[in-house]
């Protein structure tokens, strides 16, 4: 928990900027405005949302135009190079915004900060960032951005590991009947590619009594549809005193009165237990898709990945979910050119594909992290290699998601309606129980209810349909 002495002093520096905004808007009629930019997963989406929860009580209001915003806050990833090497593009386009606007406000913080290289880069070549925090502190925000204001001299806070788990920090969701619930934090499996682990600290676990408690008062607010968010969330509790599972965590969550469904990522197939899969298929809100990256078939790969598991048990693992809840919607990740991986090695991965029938997947060619294990393991694997592996596993994967969304043809589901379509005027887009997106013609006074729809038409990454009644 975090202590109430320290939720305390953040809520004194929040009156303190708020007064101060309060006081200027009397005077210059005018309203600050805030605009965060996110990189990455839905953890660090999930951070956006406190960030700018934070920021509203501090009298910022949320803006899309970057130009029209008095505090920018680039929430970074590092996960793979490219996401790095976008938010360096954007700070040039800062320093050009800053120029104009001596009083703006640059801030900048999650995993890229984590790593003393990026830091030193951003301190060296962008002077122009007022604000560095890394992703342990993120609740620190009102008091660093009340230090920048005192002094108008960069403020850099850094830590290398967690010291509390923060509760009740104000959010702003961008749904107002689907919300993301942190169950734990960090993770501690290390697999070779992957620089989570050091940015993101050691796994820890909230209370079970606080998560129910959070997404009790999110029902009460008007949540339907929660994501429960962890880097690995099958060994949910291992590191409480008295910790339940995973499994038992989501019968409770099930029994939540006013909730309809519940859904989780990331699962790593090395610790999803069977109890696991009855409790998904006894849970009527647990929703029938679970997305369990298998990275690579190769065992060898795996070995060398550090992931645990061999090709066999993944393949075991998937058919034994499938055949205990046979409608279940099942995506992965995959990673291409691993550090001696060889064609024999690839076609592995692409076996996988074939037997396991993925409704979804998120594709990836390795990049090498400074600092993880595979970064100096021998035998890389040339780019133009990866490419050509790239595009070969997509002409296998799409053919097969193809199909999977055409299961759907001719059907009636419910879904959850979301949003207006970005596409096409007067359609809306919803989701089914599986995760699959569905666009369809209704008025928007649907957003945010559970409507049934008959799908006439089925792509390979959406589905078209109709209001059923
Ligand atoms: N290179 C490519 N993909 C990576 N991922 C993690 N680290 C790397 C890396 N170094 C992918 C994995 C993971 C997803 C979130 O990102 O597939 O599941
Ligand atoms: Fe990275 Fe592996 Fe942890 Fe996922 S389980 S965050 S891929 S180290």
């Amino acid at each position: 928990m975090m202590t109430t002495e320290e939720a305390q002093r953040q809520e004194t520096y929040i009156k303190q900027i708020r007064m101060q905004n309060d006081l200027e808007k009397s005077k210059t009629s005018k309203q600050k405005h805030y605009y965060i930019a996110t990189f990455g997963c839905q953890m660090n989406a999930h951070d956006s949302e406190k960030l700018a929860g934070m920021l509203e009580q501090m009298g910022y209001q949320k803006t899309d135009q970057e130009n029209e915003a008095d505090f920018i806050l680039y929430n970074t990833c590092c996960v793979r190079e490219n996401a790095e090497q976008k938010v360096y593009g954007k700070l040039g386009y800062l320093k050009y915004l800053k120029d104009m606007n001596k009083d703006l406000i640059i801030a900048i913080c999650g995993c890229m900060m984590q790593q003393d290289t990026v830091l030193n880069i951003i301190k060296s070549k962008y002077p122009h960032v007022d604000i560095i925090f890394g992703t342990f502190n993120i609740y620190k925000l009102p008091e660093l951005l009340q230090t920048y204001l005192e002094t108008k001299e960069t403020v850099i806070d850094i830590w290398n590991e967690h010291k509390d788990i923060v509760e009740d920090l104000p959010s702003i969701r961008k749904y107002k009947f689907k919300a993301s619930v942190n169950i734990m934090y960090g993770c501690n499996n290390f697999c070779t590619y992957c620089i989570v682990p050091y940015v993101r600290g050691r796994e820890r676990s909230r209370q079970p009594e606080d998560i129910l408690n959070e997404i009790k008062e999110l029902v009460a607010d008007g949540v339907k549809e929660i994501m429960l968010l962890g880097q690995n969330v099958n060994s949910y509790g291992k590191t409480l005193k008295d910790g339940i599972s995973f499994a038992q965590l989501l019968r409770k969550v099930n029994e939540i009165e006013g909730l309809k469904r519940i859904r989780f990522m990331t699962s790593h197939p090395k610790d999803l237990s069977d109890e696991l899969i009855l409790a998904m298929r006894d849970c009527d809100k647990v929703c029938k898709s679970l997305h369990l990256p298998f990275q690579a078939g190769s065992t060898e790969i795996l070995k060398k990945m550090n992931r645990k598991y061999t090709k066999e048990q993944y393949l075991e693992l998937a058919e034994k979910i499938q055949n205990t809840i046979p409608d279940i919607a099942l995506t992965t990740d995959i990673i291409v050119g691993f550090p001696g991986e060889n064609e024999e090695d690839f076609q592995d991965t692409l076996d996988v594909v074939r037997k396991v029938r993925f409704s979804g997947a998120y594709t990836f060619i390795y990049s090498k992290r400074t600092g993880t294990p595979a970064a100096t393991m021998e035998g890389e694997v040339p780019e133009e290699i990866c490419q050509r592996r790239f595009n070969e596993l997509q002409e296998v994967l799409q053919p097969i998601v193809y199909e999977k969304s055409q299961e759907f043809y001719g059907k009636t589901v419910e879904i959850l309606v979301e949003e207006k379509s970005k596409n096409k005027d007067s359609y809306l887009t919803g989701r089914t129980d599986s995760g699959h997106l569905v666009h369809f013609e209704g008025d928007t006074s649907l957003i945010g209810q559970f409507v049934n729809v008959e799908i006439i038409e089925a792509k390979t990454y959406y589905l078209i349909g109709k209001l059923a009644n």
